[in-house]
């Protein structure tokens, strides 16, 4: 019998966005054994029952202390039947059954290795494992021909799978800093992703560069690149350039939620800033490898939609998908990553920070290190 006395409820609102979520999660058992069960329906393309699992998850991450009892669920949104079952065995069992059988599952593992590769995803993992291929080695021994990303990615991929840390993240900053003001002195870069809410690794660094004088950003990343380039900086670059305005299709509506924007994806060659632990070996071993492969993403924006960028570009992913369906669903608006459309009055709203954003979408301002729904 409950002692209602004792009892703690917890009262959460239905969209994450309208939440505080720190990095502080009470509930690491839990959202653990749900975050797998995201990736996995995310791995096998089925983005629906990854979503919600997703949205489960981020509703315990944002309790104040940890769940002991179902009871105490009582009223809470988004946890749907599957997640609630999930979330009994773990409480009375100490561990979600279907999430260890899914863990040890040569599918599941098979998935992450190789969706694991930089420019690998859910579909060619799953052509290659229908194929027979579930490891590196079987890869590299198949006759699979691999894209450019690809290649690198599997060149790099011990690198690549290791978390980037502060220390590393600051040191590119440092790098694309130096990049940005020698070709273009005055412009800006503003760290986004994940480090801008306060994670201590990542899996990459994201930066966003932008120009006091709308029109003078144009043309930028090329120029970067080079710069980069010319200094031994870049193992992998791919570039696509803004496409903002040919994608219009209707009024003024970008035809999906990716952006358009200036961007390159590319893989870093970072001089060592981590101390190296000091390894025993034979004095004719082999020289070390004195840097390490980091992935990192530039993104090029005007000035005018800064902010829209800044938003769509620090997460986290679910912060970002619950904004865009709080805006389209209780305000009849489309946010992306260039604007804010009021469907209503068919017109875009202007905004020249974060905090303009949230007023229009009547939110109240969530700063980024409680973005990490
Ligand atoms: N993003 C995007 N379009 C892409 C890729 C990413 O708009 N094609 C956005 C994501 O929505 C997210 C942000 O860029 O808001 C950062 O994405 P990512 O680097 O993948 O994730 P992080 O939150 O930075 O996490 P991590 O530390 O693992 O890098
Ligand atoms: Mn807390
Ligand atoms: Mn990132
Ligand atoms: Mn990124």
């Amino acid at each position: 019998q409950v002692n209602q006395a004792e009892l703690l409820l917890f009262s959460v609102p239905a969209y994450a966005c309208q939440r505080r979520t720190t990095l502080v999660n009470h509930n690491t058992a839990l959202t653990d054994a749900l975050s797998l069960l995201a990736e996995n329906a995310e791995l096998s393309e089925e983005e629906g029952r990854g979503v919600a699992f997703r949205r489960a998850a981020a509703v315990l991450k944002a309790l104040p202390s940890v769940v002991t009892s179902m009871a105490q669920l009582e009223g809470l949104p988004c946890l749907g039947g599957h997640s609630l079952r999930v979330i009994r065995d773990v409480l009375e069992n100490g561990a979600s059954h279907e999430a260890e059988t899914t863990k040890q599952s040569e599918r599941y593992k098979a998935l992450k290795v190789l969706t694991g590769i930089f420019g690998v995803g859910a579909k060619t993992a799953d052509r290659w494992i229908r194929e027979g291929i579930h490891t590196l080695q079987q890869l590299r021994e198949s006759a699979q021909t691999l894209n450019r990303a690809q290649q690198a990615g599997l060149d790099h991929y011990d690198d690549l799978n290791q978390p980037v840390s502060q220390t590393e993240a600051d040191a590119i900053g440092d790098i694309v800093q130096k990049a940005v003001a020698c070709v273009l002195p005055g412009a800006q870069v503003t760290l986004t992703g994940g480090f801008r809410r306060g994670k201590d690794t990542g899996h990459d660094v994201d930066f966003l560069i932008t120009h006091p004088e709308e029109g003078r950003e144009v043309g930028l990343m090329p120029k970067i690149v080079s710069w980069l380039e010319s200094r031994g900086f870049l193992l992998y670059q791919k570039t696509t350039r803004n496409s903002y305005l040919e994608s219009m299709d209707g009024p003024g509506r970008p035809a999906s939620n990716m952006d358009r924007f200036e961007r390159c994806l590319s893989i870093f060659k970072l001089p060592d800033v981590e101390p190296q632990g000091t390894k025993e070996g034979p004095i004719s071993a082999a020289p070390q490898k004195r840097w390490r492969a980091v992935r990192v993403d530039l993104v090029v924006s005007p000035i005018s939609q800064f902010a829209f960028a800044l938003l769509g570009w620090t997460g986290s992913k679910l912060f970002e998908r619950e904004l865009r369906r709080w805006a389209g669903h209780e305000k009849a608006m489309s946010l992306s990553s260039h604007a804010l459309h009021d469907n209503t009055q068919s017109r875009y709203l202007r905004a020249s920070s974060e905090e303009e954003i949230f007023a229009h979408l009547s939110l109240e301002y969530i700063p980024p290190s409680e973005r990490n729904a």
